[in-house]
């Protein structure tokens, strides 16, 4: 994973949790790399991450999928506003969902070596549901609900959704059903 992924979860540790959390995690946890500190451009193992989140929720007592829900909302917002160019003339949730598999995950392979983002589709079933389909060995689904209600919230448009099909139950990939409220 891309060392910008670890620097917003560090962003998001202090300041919901503060810094000395992350002073713990960073003397607990058995990285596999000489890191920290986490470059932005540089890829890490997905397992430092895992191991990261694994020490914040002992440290918190709040379970891991919590956690990387919480990730997934927070970080909404900081990569809009850190890339808005991907938010150019969008006006809903549902557009913007549209475009992250063929455009905006495109340009991070482009901007990021060897960057390995997941496949997320779209399928409009009218202009107020969607079914999204998301697929990755790193199973981060919960990553993704957050994400979703991240972008709800940017576009300030109501949302709901269910996970029809989870791959942590064994399917090929994660199927969530989406409403989008007028
Ligand atoms: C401005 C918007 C976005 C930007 C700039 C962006 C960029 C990125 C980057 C740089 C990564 C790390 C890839 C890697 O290290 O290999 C990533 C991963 C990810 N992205 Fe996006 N993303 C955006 C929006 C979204 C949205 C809206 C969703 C879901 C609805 C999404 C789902 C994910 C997931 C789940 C991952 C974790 C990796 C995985 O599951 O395999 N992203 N994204």
């Amino acid at each position: 994973m891309k060392g910008v992924i670890f620097n917003l979860l560090e962003n998001l540790t202090v300041a919901k949790f503060g810094d000395e959390i992350l002073e713990e995690i960073y003397a607990e946890a058995q990285f596999s790399v000489d890191a920290p500190p986490f470059v932005g451009s540089e890829t890490y193992p997905d397992s430092d991450l895992f191991a990261m989140v694994t020490l914040l929720s002992e440290k918190t007592n709040l379970p891991i999928d919590d956690l990387v829900y919480e990730f997934g909302k927070y970080m909404f917002p900081v990569l809009a506003n850190k890339y808005p160019v991907f938010l150019d003339n969008i006006n809903s949730p549902l557009e913007f969902l549209k475009s992250v598999n063929d455009i905006i995950h495109v340009e991070v392979k482009k901007l990021f070596e060897e960057a390995n983002p997941p496949t997320i589709k779209v399928k409009v079933i009218d202009h107020n549901q969607a079914k999204l389909s998301y697929k990755s060995e790193r199973k981060l689904c919960k990553l993704v609900e957050g994400l979703l209600d991240g972008v709800a919230d940017y576009f300030g448009q109501k949302i709901s959704y269910t996970h029809q099909q989870c791959m942590k139950d064994g399917d090929p990939e994660c199927i969530l059903h989406i409403e989008f409220y007028d």
